[in-house]
């Protein structure tokens, strides 16, 4: 893998976290507000510094897991929220992770991953979530030749790679996006087939 453990952990080590936004992103709030099960499994996997997770517990949320491959930003997760017992940090790759979900937020981790990663990414998914389990969060909706994370695509691509394994019950521009990143992005929700 070009962009491993290493790669994310010097990421942090640097600073170098553009991705950062310092505070829970618009579209993921709107989303964790219109949820009604706060014992729903949700997984955030490449959560980075991970405010939506936060989020999540303030908002009464009870069994929430992020993950990320990175020790840095887990760590500093685990030092604000030491003794809450309703959120569990896993430091593991997204693809060697075992478990089963109702929720798996995403949000600039599928871009993170080069695109020879998308099926697997999409299966993985699949695979963590129960039954009648979503997908939901934010994609990338803008072309580029990138050789660096965030590798980016369009409504077209995300449709026919997901629909072999997912109902997809929104894709549409998303309305909410913070402003860096407004007319960028797409709003998923896609259910397991
Ligand atoms: C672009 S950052 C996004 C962080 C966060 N989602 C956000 O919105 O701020 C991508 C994150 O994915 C993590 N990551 C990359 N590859 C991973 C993998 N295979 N398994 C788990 N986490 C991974 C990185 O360490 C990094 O924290």
């Amino acid at each position: 893998m070009k962009h491993g453990k290493i790669y994310w952990e010097n990421r942090y080590k640097n600073n170098s976290t553009g991705w950062d936004l310092g505070h829970p992103s618009l579209p993921l709030t709107h989303i964790i507000d219109n949820l009604r099960d706060k014992n729903s499994k949700i997984l955030i996997p490449g959560a980075g510094n991970s405010y939506e997770a936060i989020y999540l517990i303030e908002s009464g949320f009870k069994n929430v897991t992020v993950l990320d491959i990175a020790s840095q930003p887990l760590e500093s997760l685990k030092k604000k929220f030491l003794l809450n017992d309703n959120l569990k940090t896993v430091q593991d790759d997204f693809f060697q992770h075992t478990g089963k979900y109702d929720l798996i937020l995403e949000q600039t981790f599928f871009c993170a991953l080069e695109t020879r990663f998308r099926e697997s990414y999409i299966k993985k998914c699949h695979d963590l979530l129960n039954e009648n389990g979503h997908v939901k969060g934010v994609l990338f909706d803008f072309d580029s030749q990138r050789t660096e994370p965030p590798y980016t695509g369009n409504k077209e691509e995300y449709i026919k790679l997901f629909e072999k394994k997912f109902d997809i019950i929104e894709m549409n521009r998303c309305q909410t996006s913070e402003n860096s990143r407004k007319g960028k992005e797409l709003l998923i929700n896609m259910k397991k087939k």
